[in-house]
């Protein structure tokens, strides 16, 4: 069976195609995999406009589309081939409204002119489901059950354990800001430009990107010169507002300034070689609170047999370093998606509606679909 996949929940348009037989669940086939986003044009804003993004989703889908179908050798004379495809998979939640709006609008109207069966996949499912496109060959076998998943993006940060394939019990969750909200919130500090994580990462490494686009090198980094405390939140919970709010005072201070100085003029106070010591600091602390939460959890549930990471800040190097270290000895094994499927792709999505499907999960009607921006996973 050949799937479509579509994703475009918040600045990347995405189109995948993977070929596998789900009901023997056999590792399926990557036969395209299309990206198109839209961070250089919020580079110059700071941050996502969601109707700049809906309206570019819009230009890219259909092409991004047809290029996934080209990718796949799936083109008979110069259209796409569809009756090379079997289903259907989209990113119905979470999301921003508009760009879900497109994607989801996009796989209905094909689902119908084409006869096709569709599969509303859920954003956070997909992250997790990365874990499992081994195109890379990076693993010998694929995550294995009961699993406990650390789910980091930009919007969520949770800890999930699962027994089986479809199956999510969300055990821990952010009760105020996401992770990766906190690191692109504290780029923003520290005028590292959009998006955050990266550009904070790098500067824990001494690359520190410049408003033109270039990059400065200093020293590596110091991340025990600006010590940060710990929240102390009941169980498996986390809390990142106030992180936030410490390096905030943290750089106030450094520059001798008071609290109620603007956050984003206090760059422009800082060294090079500052802003590489806070976003060192601050990494290092922010992985090391998730690390305890996931170390905490694992302690809990010891016959966890796999521990992974998922979602856009499982893309840090510094993360998934002190994840192995944790986790040393492969028992638990950890995995991590390849640094390109750790960020929105529709590969994922396909693989989650694989998984789903080779579940007995139930079909979409295109005809009645609702879009749930802040729907939670189940
Ligand atoms: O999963 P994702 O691509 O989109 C959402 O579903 O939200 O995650 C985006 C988040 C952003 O906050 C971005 O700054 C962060 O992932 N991110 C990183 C890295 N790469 C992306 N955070 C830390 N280190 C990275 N290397
Ligand atoms: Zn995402």
């Amino acid at each position: 069976m050949n799937i479509l996949a579509i994703e475009s929940s918040c600045d990347e348009t995405a189109a995948a195609i993977i070929s596998g037989n789900p009901s023997l669940l056999e590792e399926p086939k990557l036969l395209s995999n299309v990206v198109v986003s839209q961070i250089d044009i919020f580079k110059a804003y700071g941050g996502v406009i969601p109707e700049v993004a809906a309206r570019s989703h819009l230009e890219a889908i259909l092409p991004v589309i047809h290029q996934a179908f080209s990718d796949a050798g799936f083109q008979g004379n110069t259209s796409d081939d569809w009756s090379k495809i079997d289903a259907i998979a989209v990113t119905h939640a979470p999301g921003l409204l508009g760009s879900l709006l497109i994607g989801t609008l996009t796989a209905r109207v094909l689902a119908i002119l084409h006869n096709k069966p569709l599969y509303a996949v859920h954003h956070l499912k997909s992250h997790i489901y990365a874990n499992w496109i081994n195109d890379d060959k990076i693993y010998n076998e694929m995550p294995q059950f009961p699993l406990l998943a650390l789910v980091v993006s930009g919007g969520h940060t949770q800890i999930i354990r699962m027994e089986k394939h479809n199956s999510y019990k969300i055990i821990g969750t952010t009760l105020d800001d996401a992770v990766g909200e906190c690191y692109d919130k504290i780029a923003k500090i520290l005028g590292l430009p959009y998006p955050g994580g990266p550009a904070i990462a790098k500067a824990a490494a001494g690359e520190i990107t410049t408003a033109d686009g270039s990059t400065i090198t200093v020293q590596p980094g110091d991340p025990k010169r600006y010590p940060f405390p710990t929240p102390q939140i009941a169980g498996y919970d986390f809390s990142f507002s106030g992180l936030k709010t410490a390096v905030l005072r943290a750089v106030q201070k450094e520059v001798n300034v008071p609290i109620s100085y603007p956050s984003h003029e206090l760059a422009s106070f800082l060294s090079d070689q500052q802003k590489a010591d806070f976003a060192a600091s601050f990494q290092n602390k922010a992985n090391q609170i998730l690390l305890k939460k996931l170390t905490q959890a694992y302690h809990d549930f010891p016959e966890t047999k796999s521990v992974i990471l998922a979602g856009g800040v499982s893309a840090n190097q510094d993360l998934r370093d002190k994840a192995t270290t944790e986790f040393n000895g492969g028992d638990p094994e950890v995995y991590f998606p390849a640094p390109r499927f750790a960020g929105d792709n529709a590969a994922m999505v396909a693989m989650a509606a694989f998984y789903e499907i080779g579940s007995s999960v139930k079909l979409t009607d295109p005809y009645s679909f609702n879009i749930m921006p802040r729907s939670v996973i189940q």
